[in-house]
């Protein structure tokens, strides 16, 4: 590739109008696959992935097949050459010879921006540590501008660890551009937004947010509710944990109290803080959320690659 390849590193790497044109190619793939079933014939997709997986790594290899493109790449760090002791820029280095894009994941904050700085081709954050989660967040805002079409005016509640939970640092960063957001943040006290996001990111945008430890207080006024799991691997103690998991469950009752129009949304996994029984509920848009994930990577595959259909 002669061009310096374009990355996804944070959610900010792309402007509010690329975000909607990213938005809207990803509703055309929806609505066209076929159209779109041999956009990346011959393309190679490395899918690294140092940190357990499978929402986010299936769905970029389902992204990539359903381009008719192929993909390669390992799991777990185990079966990589870091159990070796390589670094993850000679491993970019090496695999920008045998792909045209990666996507990497790895529990190290930052390590996908040293590996974009050695690879010649795009690559494309799948979430470091307790940082960013990029192609999550552009998940979550296909998801919820398909409330009303648009992205402004909402009351957004985020609710559960927002201490340890990248894709809510990610998501946040993300909506602040947007005209009119609100958030109410909703966490035990000792899973609280980190001081970089209260501090640098909302207080000194102006952005309008509140802290609350109910979940039932802040439920009548949500526009969307954002669940989060309790981040287990990123706890220094299971005593910790396990006091923390449980502390929200959504379930039927609760829902009662919330509008009629209200979405729930989860990056997923879930463990045990929304209750089966609401998957039932016509709001609970969780699991189309994860379908919207395969047409956004595959907009975001087609943008970088800069092919055009
Ligand atoms: C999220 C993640 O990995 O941060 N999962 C995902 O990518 N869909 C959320 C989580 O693991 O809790």
């Amino acid at each position: 590739m002669d061009k310096k390849p374009r990355h996804l590193m944070n959610p900010l790497d792309f402007s509010v109008e690329e975000l909607e044109s990213l938005m809207d190619l990803a509703k055309d793939i929806e609505a066209n696959r076929e159209k779109y079933a041999h956009a990346c014939d011959g393309k190679k997709l490395a899918t690294l992935f140092y940190e357990p997986s499978t929402r986010t790594r299936l769905s970029f290899e389902a992204a990539m097949l359903n381009l008719g493109g192929s993909v390669l790449g390992f799991a777990s760090e185990d079966s990589s050459s870091a159990a070796k002791g390589e670094s993850v820029s000679d491993t970019l280095s090496v695999v920008s010879c045998y792909a045209d894009i990666c996507a990497i994941r790895h529990p190290k904050e930052g390590a996908p921006l040293v590996a974009s700085q050695h690879a010649s081709i795009p690559v494309i954050n799948a979430g470091d540590g307790g940082h960013q989660h990029p192609t999550q967040t552009l998940t979550d805002l296909l998801t919820i501008r398909s409330l009303d079409g648009k992205i402004e005016n909402l009351t957004i509640g985020l609710c559960g660890d927002l201490k340890f939970g990248r894709t809510v640092h990610s998501l946040i960063n993300a909506l602040i551009r947007y005209p009119n957001i609100r958030f109410i943040l909703i966490s035990p006290p000792e899973l609280r937004i980190p001081d970089y996001i209260r501090e640098d990111v909302l207080i000194k945008n102006d952005i309008p947010f509140e802290e609350v430890i109910k979940l039932e207080e802040a439920m009548p006024s949500l526009d969307i509710l954002y669940m989060t799991r309790v981040q287990r691997e990123r706890f220094f103690n299971e005593e910790d944990y396990l006091r923390m998991k449980g502390f929200y469950i959504l379930d039927k009752k609760k829902m009662t109290l919330a509008k009629d129009n209200m979405l729930v949304l989860h990056p997923l996994p879930r463990v045990n803080e929304i209750s089966v029984e609401v998957d039932e509920d016509p709001r609970a848009a969780y699991f189309r959320q994860a379908q919207y994930g395969v047409y956004i990577r595959m907009a975001l595959i087609l943008t970088l690659l800069d092919i055009k259909v």
